[in-house]
């Protein structure tokens, strides 16, 4: 069937499928892959094994590897966490809403006239079921639970996939390389990396 126009994935595994095919061919129409993520009814029944959520940060977690083309998975934000200021490595990001919302705020590259501050272009904020997307000739955003309440639950697709990203500094844009990690993959915790010790050196 490559009736994407009208394709209305009926579960989160019918998703995957459709996305499988949409990024087989090397060219990505971000609007219809927008339009078929966003249509995706949130359904938590279908996405809670991947739901795994941290007291002090927000979690990712694997959800596919869309054959080496993308990567699917599943953010987990606690009350109040929020991301720094990132970019996106030259990806698409896609980012959708499957429970709560999320505030994202979008800032232009750090410019030598404005001494590095980081200026806002926007802010807005998420609703469920809704997917926005970014890339680093759109800009850099943060993204925020702003409830204080509930958890907010996200689902995000990148193609490429991509293991690292820069951050920064909102007052004076500096950037710093930072390696990303999966707290869970196909909902299995992932084990804690090892921190060497010192008593050893
Ligand atoms: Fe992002």
């Amino acid at each position: 069937m490559d009736h994407t126009e009208v394709l209305k994935p009926q579960t989160l595994d019918e998703l995957i499928q459709i996305l499988h095919q949409i990024f087989s061919s090397d060219k990505v129409n971000v609007e219809e892959v927008q339009n078929i993520v966003e249509s995706y009814e949130s359904n938590p029944l279908e996405w809670m094994k991947y739901a795994k959520l941290d007291p002090y940060r927000y979690t990712r977690n694997l959800v596919d590897e869309g054959n080496g083309k993308f990567n699917l998975m599943i953010l987990c934000w606690g009350e109040g966490h929020g991301s720094s200021i990132h970019d996106h490595t030259n990806s698409h990001c896609f980012l959708k809403i499957l429970q709560g919302n999320l505030k994202e705020t979008m800032y232009e590259w750090p410019q030598k006239k404005t001494n590095g501050a980081m200026i806002k272009k926007s802010e807005g904020v998420l609703k469920l079921n809704q997917c926005a997307y970014i890339n680093d000739s759109i800009g850099l955003h943060r993204v925020e639970n702003p409830s204080h309440t509930e958890p907010a639950v996200s689902l995000h697709l990148y193609s490429p996939p991509f293991d690292h990203c820069q951050t920064f500094d909102q007052r004076t844009g500096h950037k710093n390389t930072v390696k990303m990690t999966f707290w869970s993959k196909y909902g299995e915790k992932t084990p804690v990396a090892t921190i060497q010790s010192k008593e050893n050196n």
